[in-house]
């Protein structure tokens, strides 16, 4: 971002904020209110939670309009680079007798043109059974349920994990306050977070729901688009279970990725 169009936004926003307290006649008391809950959310580690329920989807949809290849999707506030590195075949890290259903996630990485592309990194996270992320949530083992993992020679990956419960914002503190006086709900749909990478693509943000999940239409962050619900699919059949060493159903859900090379994303920004 240039100095020029930071200094332009920052203009612009100042204006519009300046319009706004006109419009709303905001006394003192309103504005010394309004900037206690911004204090209050960053001693409450809340400032991202925050901004990304109220604002994410909108930087993610202007993205996704010039956007080729999937469709991106909001990352929220719990991404953490560096996880660990997972050796194949892959499993996401987590407790011994994890609870939750079986999750096995897999598809295939290409180019735009259908090319499969070999060595591209995903990097998984995601909320346990109780909705809450390693991390970030007290109690849970450092990197539960978050990891990074490669597509083979032909593009595809496949990896072992848990379905995510549905997520509820934290009610107690002050990003609560904000959603409980707006009268909303504090629910975000079940999802799995991924980000792709490839040495000559764009990096990729998505994330991943599940069809007939509840909160699909309603939730608390907006960030569900076509294009990102997925099918979960129950599996039973016994000769299936025996060759995963499992011992109780799991749940399979597929997606493809398609990355866009730099080039072509440059093309597309100067247009
Ligand atoms: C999430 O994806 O986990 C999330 C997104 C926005 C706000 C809070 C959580
Ligand atoms: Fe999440």
């Amino acid at each position: 971002m240039t100095i020029e169009r930071t200094r332009t936004i920052l203009e612009d926003l100042e204006r519009t904020l300046l319009w706004f307290m006109r419009k709303h006649k905001i006394t003192h008391d309103e504005y010394r209110c309004a900037t206690d809950i911004l204090v209050a959310t960053v001693k409450a580690g809340e400032e991202s939670l925050l901004y990304d329920v109220f604002f994410e989807a909108e930087a993610t949809d202007i993205g996704n309009i010039s956007r080729q290849g999937s469709v991106g999707a909001i990352e929220g506030p719990f991404y953490l680079p560096n996880a660990p590195r997972l050796e194949a075949p892959y499993v996401l890290p987590q407790r011994s007798g994890e609870v939750g259903d079986v999750l096995l996630f897999r598809g295939r990485v290409t180019s735009p043109d259908g090319t499969p592309l070999a060595g591209a990194e995903l990097d998984m996270w995601q909320a346990d059974a109780e909705g809450l992320y390693s991390n970030i949530h007290p109690n849970i083992p450092e990197w539960n349920l978050r990891g990074r993992f490669h597509s083979g020679p032909d593009g595809t990956f496949e990896v072992r994990t848990i379905v995510p419960p549905p997520y509820e914002i934290p009610k107690g503190g002050p990003a609560g306050v904000v959603l409980s006086t707006l009268g909303r709900h504090f629910f975000r749909p079940a999802h799995l977070h991924l980000k792709v990478r490839h040495p000559r693509y764009g990096e990729l943000t998505s994330q991943l729901y599940f069809d007939g999940g509840d909160y699909l239409n309603s939730d608390v962050a907006n960030g569900v688009r076509e294009g990102l619900v997925t099918q979960l699919v129950r599996r039973d059949n016994p000769n299936e279970l025996a060759a995963r060493g499992l011992h109780k159903p799991y749940f399979e859900v597929r997606y493809d990725f398609i990355l866009v090379p730099h080039q072509a994303e440059d093309v597309r920004r100067r247009a």
